[in-house]
């Protein structure tokens, strides 16, 4: 990808293709996400509920997982999109398992539809995150 806008845009479109695969069948509240790598490769994820409704994922956590899962352990930024056609920032676990893969200054962006609406840096949604 040759440059930010490019990669963001990409992102977010992928975002949005993923979350047409939320299985929410009890909140209804439909969400995609994306995660570019180091490597310059993108994994996508949706919300996927269960009728235990902590067993949950997000679908940050389920595209984090995915990258994680074949090994790539270094994001560079996370697309968010939502059914209800606002930015949807990021619950507190999907900022703290966030923290573990991307730098302070990784981006979080925040989609509406294809295009993006909100980004911030991972330290404005998270400061003084927990490392040891
Ligand atoms: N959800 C996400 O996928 N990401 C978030 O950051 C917040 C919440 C999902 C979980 C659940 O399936 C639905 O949205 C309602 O909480």
């Amino acid at each position: 990808m040759q440059n930010n806008e490019q990669y963001i845009k990409e992102l977010v479109m992928r975002a949005s293709s993923a979350m047409k695969r939320a299985y929410a069948p009890y909140s209804h509240f439909c969400v995609g996400a994306a995660v570019l790598t180091e490597k310059g490769n993108i994994y996508s994820g949706c919300n996927i509920e269960n009728a235990s409704f902590g067993a949950t994922n997000c679908a940050e956590r389920t595209a984090i997982f995915k990258a994680v899962s074949e090994g790539e352990t270094v994001i560079k930024a996370v697309a968010i999109v939502s059914g209800n056609g606002k930015p949807t920032p990021p619950c507190g676990i999907c900022r703290q398992v966030m923290s573990e893969f991307m730098a302070e200054d990784g981006l979080v962006i925040l989609g509406i539809k294809d295009a993006e609406a909100k980004i911030y840096m991972l330290n404005e949604l998270l400061p003084e995150r927990f490392i040891y």
